[in-house]
């Protein structure tokens, strides 16, 4: 953490020849399980982790923002005037926040920035929202505006979904800015109710496995689902004036009008009741520190993403099959939005090394591909240093 930091400072000092006065941090998210259930406005279970992105910013006294991505050496300047999309897909993740602080008539001057990350970028572990979340709390703070923690969510998610056309939900920034050290957060999308439970894990620990692919681009994948989620409520309001979201419906409700919805909306609506549901076992599962339950959990949860949601690929299907032929591990799954990144996995925290020296070396005779592991940390959500 002090290495980054005095990385960042040191770079925008020889930047801007000047010290930062504000410095932002916001970490990426697990999460363990509750997937695609976000904008359906189910339940989730994430938690922050000990990767995150540092913003030191500074007051420039002009109408411009000079900005620079340290890890990728590349900078931008973005006239307050002009948030017209550019050519870099992080910049554009910048300027749709900005414009999101227009819209609120918060008034904003020039700064200078320097951001560095310690999140793997494109994994499923929310770079993109430690990005937004980090960038939002330092512009914030340099302005004394008195943003809530879930105004900067709504920010993030509407830059999200107005400005870039992500239509995604809220689990990552809500991840990235009420994270508790050692802790998951159990959330109800529909209500916000949240609460706090420990993660103990005992002999076991969780591990993530990146397929390092990616195989979604931004007019395809992710986005179809929230379309087809839509469809569903259209079609079944019909019926049932009742059902506002995928939240409203049941398996009674779903079987009664099943003849109403194609075999592949049916299916997505299947997973996500199943889905939540499986949220609320794995958080009494959890309490009782009932390991194996857990591990059922995490690999029904893959099995319904894969079959039913159908937002995995094959490189994560293998990573979880390998996964699940050895002994020390309990369960495993895809985790995030799907079509490549990370595997969740719990196993015995003694066999980590072995096990995942196995999975890589099968994964990689299968593939080519090499996978990389990361064993993280439940951390404090977003702050100003
Ligand atoms: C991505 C999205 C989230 C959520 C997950 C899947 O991370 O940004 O809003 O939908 O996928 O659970």
């Amino acid at each position: 953490m002090k290495d980054i930091q005095s990385k960042v400072i040191k770079a925008f000092a020889d930047r801007y020849s000047a010290e930062p006065s504000v410095i932002a941090k916001a970490p990426g998210r697990i999460n363990l399980i509750g997937e695609h259930t976000d904008y359906n406005l189910g339940l989730v279970l994430p938690a922050a982790i000990d990767r995150y992105m540092l913003f030191a910013l500074r007051a420039n006294h002009t109408d411009t923002c000079r900005i620079h991505a340290l890890d990728i050496n590349e900078s931008v300047e973005i006239k307050l005037d002009n948030l017209e999309k550019g050519d870099q897909l992080w910049a554009n993740y910048l300027r749709g926040v900005l414009l999101q602080f227009k819209e609120r008539d918060i008034s904003l001057d020039g700064f200078d920035c320097v951001f560095s990350s310690t999140i793997p970028i494109g994994s499923g572990l929310s770079s993109s929202a430690a990005l937004d979340c980090g960038f939002i709390k330092g512009v914030s703070a340099l302005h004394q505006s008195s943003l809530s923690n879930w105004d900067i969510v709504t920010i993030s998610n509407q830059s999200n979904n107005n400005y870039l056309n992500v239509q995604s939900g809220i689990l990552d920034q809500f991840s990235s800015v009420f994270g508790k050290k050692d802790q998951c957060m159990m959330m109800d999308c529909k209500t916000r109710d949240y609460q706090y439970h420990s993660l103990d894990l005992g002999a076991y620990c969780l591990v993530l496995i990146n397929t390092n692919v990616k195989h979604e681009n931004v007019t395809s994948g992710y986005n179809d689902r929230p379309s087809e989620c839509k469809e569903v409520v259209r079609l079944l309001r019909v019926y049932d004036e009742s059902v506002e979201s995928l939240r409203d419906i049941d398996l009674v409700l779903l079987d009664k009008y099943k003849d109403h919805l194609s075999q592949t909306l049916y299916n997505r609506t299947r997973f996500i009741i199943e889905e939540n549901e499986r949220v609320r076992s794995f958080v009494s599962a959890m309490e009782d520190k009932d390991y194996i339950r857990m591990g059922t959990l995490l690999l029904e949860s893959h099995k319904g993403l894969q079959e039913l949601y159908e937002v995995s690929c094959s490189e994560l299907d293998l990573l979880v099959e390998l996964a699940m032929k050895e002994a020390n591990v309990l369960g495993s799954r895809m985790m995030g939005g799907g079509f490549g990144g990370c595997t969740l996995n719990l196993m015995r925290r003694d066999e980590v090394d072995e096990v995942v020296r196995r999975v890589s070396n099968a994964y990689k005779e299968s593939t080519g591909i090499n996978s990389v592991m990361y064993q993280v940390n439940l951390e404090d959500g977003l702050s100003i240093l």
